[in-house]
């Protein structure tokens, strides 16, 4: 069923797992990452960007390709569509009126109090309509939606303020994760997350989820990380099929030969994060 993803957090939280926020980029994309949850039986956050929301034809597209699928795949696992790093209070507005049940507001680039601004009219709007809300502090490394940022580690003092004056239902605080795929071993602030989690006392996000050893998922799952973001994973792993594929059969022209077989790859490396994050049999 489609859901807001405030439930699946708080359970996860209380049951020391993390949902996936596993990014989807088209229809083939979407039916892999719901049959690899339906079968482990794990909830799931379909992320999906302002760029591939465009991508896909729209935010009206993206909630009718779900909620179709949802019915012809008899899909019965709690399901999210989530608006990821969404970058305005309008954008955010656009997305819960088509019908997302969750969106995140960044406005981590904004001074402090901007980003209390924007994301308290985004949690008002959104909770007025049964929607939860991410938001962030401090800059998460690599490419996040085409601008390159350099790390920036979050405030505890400011994540605490945060929580507090906007209501915001999970929080990503950037603790040195980085988009796309990490040049060396991730540096992960531990003991700030530690510190936040005490202190601001929600579910926690994880960005840059592709890359991050398994021992440091672990440790963040234990310092109250209760989501986890994964999209290059998948695209990597689509890819490495397709080309293959193309690479051994020059006569192949029917697209549902080519783009089909890669939802393997998809399937089998979500399994694998609903492994490692621990949501197997939680929906
Ligand atoms: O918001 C999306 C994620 O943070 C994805 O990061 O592409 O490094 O897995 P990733
Ligand atoms: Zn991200």
């Amino acid at each position: 069923a489609l859901v807001s993803m405030t439930e699946m957090l708080n359970k996860a939280k209380e049951e020391q797992y993390a949902v996936g926020q596993f990014n989807i980029n088209n229809l083939e994309w979407t039916q892999a990452i719901l049959e690899a949850c339906q079968e482990e039986n794990s909830p799931v956050i379909l992320g999906v960007s302002e760029g591939a929301t465009s991508y896909m034809g729209g935010f009206k597209t993206v909630v009718n390709i779900v909620e179709g699928l949802l019915e012809d795949m008899e899909i019965t696992i709690p399901v999210a569509i989530h608006l990821d790093h969404g970058s305005s209070i309008e954008s955010c507005k656009e997305a819960i009126d088509a019908g997302y049940t969750s969106v995140m507001i960044d406005a981590s680039h904004h001074p402090f109090e901007e980003n209390v601004e924007v994301t308290k009219e985004v949690v008002d709007y959104a909770h007025a309509n049964g929607v939860s809300v991410e938001a962030e502090l401090g800059i998460v490394g690599g490419q996040e939606d085409g601008v390159e940022g350099e790390v920036k580690y979050a405030d505890p003092e400011e994540c605490k303020k945060l929580v507090e004056k906007t209501g915001i239902d999970a929080l990503a605080p950037a603790l040195g994760s980085v988009h796309g795929p990490y040049q060396g071993e991730p540096d992960l602030g531990f003991e700030e997350m530690l510190e936040i989690k005490e202190t601001a006392g929600l579910p926690l996000v994880l960005h840059g989820g592709t890359g991050i050893p398994t021992e440091d998922i672990k440790k963040a799952i234990d310092r109250g990380t209760s989501k986890i973001n994964v999209n290059t994973d998948f695209q990597q792993a689509w890819t490495k099929v397709v080309r293959e594929l193309l690479k051994e059969d020059k006569e192949v022209y029917d697209p549902r030969k080519i783009i089909g077989p890669g939802k393997k790859g998809i399937i089998e490396a979500a399994k694998r994060k609903i492994e490692i994050f621990g949501s197997a049999n939680k929906a």
